[in-house]
């Protein structure tokens, strides 16, 4: 079966339905975020129901390609947790988890130096890999643990994300499985951060750009 799925593109209808959710969910997204998220978070562009409808079918998607094979899923850390914990609840196949950390020494909003922080331990030879990340942007980040990861020898590796910024990309890499397509935006919520907050946020909401013109220290202090 063709692994690759149609994207879903998030734009104006998505604009409209977040505006409701900002005054109903958000409130209660809110409090459970713990923060005042609403000064910092433009808007909300692609709600928890959205995500976890998306997630049911990639979750059947992978779980047709996958059938009958050993299976080990890789996901890289830390942006990938809230994902990863929803996805493999609806795969209904025996797997094997483990996780690659890997940290970019960027400014701001751009990737840099790219550092592993943990090492795989499973044994990947001859089996069937999912490679899971939270945002396919430039594709450096996956430029460079592709060739690492096959190296191990597995039978295949498909990559699976939660958002695809093609606008972005620099590097040819291309997603088998992808949640939502979309614009330039920097994003937080759902796993993914600025300066390592904003990862709890239940939602993915566009950064407000005065954020991340304050810079990580101000952002860090805080
Ligand atoms: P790439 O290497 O440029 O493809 O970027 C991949 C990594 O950059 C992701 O795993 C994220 O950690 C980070 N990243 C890229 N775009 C965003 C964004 O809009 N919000 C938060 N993190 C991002
Ligand atoms: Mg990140």
């Amino acid at each position: 079966m063709k692994a690759k799925l149609k994207l879903r593109r998030v734009g104006k209808r998505a604009k409209q339905e977040t505006s409701k959710v900002k005054a109903s969910k958000g409130r209660r997204a809110s409090k459970r975020a713990g923060g005042n998220w609403q000064d910092e978070v433009e808007r909300v562009l692609i709600t928890e129901e959205q995500i976890e409808q998306r997630i049911k079918t990639l979750a059947h998607a992978i779980e047709r390609d996958f059938r009958g094979r050993e299976m080990v899923v890789v996901s890289l850390l830390n942006g990938t947790v809230m994902f990863l914990a929803d996805l493999m609840r609806h795969l209904n196949l025996p797997l094997r988890l483990d996780f690659l950390g890997v940290s970019s020494y960027g400014l701001g909003t751009e990737s840099g130096e790219l550092v592993y922080t943990k090492e795989l331990r499973l044994d990947v030879r001859g089996r069937d890999v999912l490679l899971i990340d939270d945002i396919l942007d430039t594709g450096k980040t996956l430029r460079h643990v592709l060739p690492k990861l096959r190296a191990l020898k597995p039978r295949r590796v498909k990559i699976c994300v939660l958002l695809d910024k093609p606008s972005r990309r620099v590097e040819n890499v291309h997603a088998d499985y992808a949640g939502f397509e979309i614009p330039d935006y920097f994003v937080v919520g759902y796993g993914l951060d600025f300066a390592e907050r904003y990862r709890n946020l239940p939602f993915v909401g566009v950064l407000h750009p005065h954020v991340y013109k304050q810079g990580c220290k101000q952002i860090c202090r805080k």
